[in-house]
């Protein structure tokens, strides 16, 4: 060998050991499988972050952390809040740079928007394990969801509501993508169930300050206000405001989305809480065989203080079709063939069975519609009825 051809592999040798160049495609067989985990770990939605991520670690720590012969690497990758610019150039690195061959996370919609033309320049398949707009399908053919969608949930409950003797309603919701679609289906389903509408509202998403909202409801006394905000920090702050101006025992009734009654925020919101009707996917008194081992788990897992909720189920159905897809592949990841196994795919979930419709690549589902309870001294989301095989109706079918 010649001494320019040693000093180059030599050189080769060397840029490899320091991950500073992707091995080729036979040496990567061998690699771990690279999942980048995009949440927002710090900031106001940190607590989903921890649910999401909760759920991922306790899918891997029941089925190990190798499938199909090759281990698991997750990337974890914070956002830090609603920032789009952010998620899109932790993204851009983990496809280039560390040559990812899922994304996944995404508790906020504007982030999940944000990521949807890299994976599919990068043909990286991406599993949306929250952010809840119905639009987000649509932006690649490399997405998935196994959450749900803000119309998903809502039109059952304003049907329900129209159904119930509820014949006025004020919509409260947060101003950006899930909250524009939870206002559209509220009041779209609403009003063809001869409901009527008496006004609306959309509250800031950063930083919103809830008193002069809520002093307007007061101030209109409508039978019942219909809501959504992000889970997170805002619905216990939202709670407060109700029950701070008396509206919370004044027999205004509330209808939400699962989101504001989410179960890691109901032992914050105590007593204000009771009465309030929601509509969601998942709720940590789900009476299933299924739901039990999993709270049981999640507790063994994390301590009795922190419930599991529908960020939790979503990092760990996520997670089961990813490990589905690679077991399919065996280990080969391939972005059309992913996508392929995922449409279609189906999960015995927490929540119930589900299953992603192979025309949308969105989830179907059965909404349930629940009652705050006070149950053997804890309060919960109690379903009482429930709407099976719902698809998103925010899209064309
Ligand atoms: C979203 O940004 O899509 C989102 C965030 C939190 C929720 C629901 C939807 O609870």
């Amino acid at each position: 060998m010649d001494k320019g051809r040693f000093a180059s592999g030599l050189a080769i040798a060397a840029a490899l050991a320091l991950g500073l160049v992707a091995p080729s495609g036979a040496a990567r067989a061998e690699d771990t499988i690279k999942i980048g985990l995009i949440l927002s770990y710090s900031g106001p939605f940190a607590e989903n972050a921890r649910q999401i991520d909760n759920g991922v670690k306790l899918y891997m720590q029941q089925h190990g952390d190798s499938v199909a012969g090759r281990k698991l690497e997750i990337l974890r990758r914070d956002t830090t809040g609603v920032a789009p610019d952010v998620a899109k150039r932790l993204a851009q690195e983990l496809v280039t740079r560390d040559k990812v061959d899922f994304l996944t996370g995404f508790v906020l919609t504007p982030n999940a928007l944000a990521v949807a033309d890299i994976a599919t320049e990068a043909k990286v398949p991406m599993v949306i394990m929250n952010a809840a707009t119905s639009i987000i399908t649509t932006k690649s053919l490399y997405i998935a969801r196994v959450s749900f969608t803000l119309p998903q949930v809502t039109e059952p409950l304003a049907q329900w509501g129209a159904k119930n003797g509820i014949k006025q309603v004020y919509i409260m919701t947060s101003d950006y993508g899930p909250g524009h679609d939870a206002e559209e289906a509220f009041d779209k389903a609403f009003t063809a169930a001869g409901g009527q509408v008496v006004g609306k509202v959309r509250m800031p998403v950063k930083n919103p300050d809830f008193a002069a909202y809520v002093q307007k409801v007061s101030d209109l006394k409508p039978q019942a206000v219909f809501l959504f905000v992000p889970s997170g920090e805002q619905p216990t702050a939202l709670m407060k405001t109700f029950a701070e101006q008396g509206l919370t025992r004044s027999g205004l009734k509330i209808l939400a989305t699962g989101d504001v009654t989410d179960d890691d925020a109901l032992p914050a919101m105590g007593d204000a809480a009771l009465g309030i009707i929601t509509s969601h996917h998942y709720s940590y008194a789900h009476d299933s065989m299924l739901n039990k081992a999993y709270v049981k788990a999640y507790e063994a897992a994390y301590g009795p203080d922190i419930r599991p909720n529908f960020m939790s189920v979503g990092g760990y159905d996520g997670m089961a079709a990813i490990y589905k897809v690679i077991e399919a592949l065996k280990g080969k990841i391939d972005a059309d063939k992913a996508m392929a196994v995922l449409k279609g795919m189906k999960i015995d979930s927490p929540r119930g069975a589900i299953e992603i419709d192979p025309a949308t690549r969105d989830v179907i589902q059965t909404v349930y519609i629940r009652r705050v309870e006070k149950v053997d001294g804890k309060v919960v989301n109690i379903e009482f009825d429930k709407i099976p095989e719902v698809k998103d109706p925010g899209k064309p079918h």
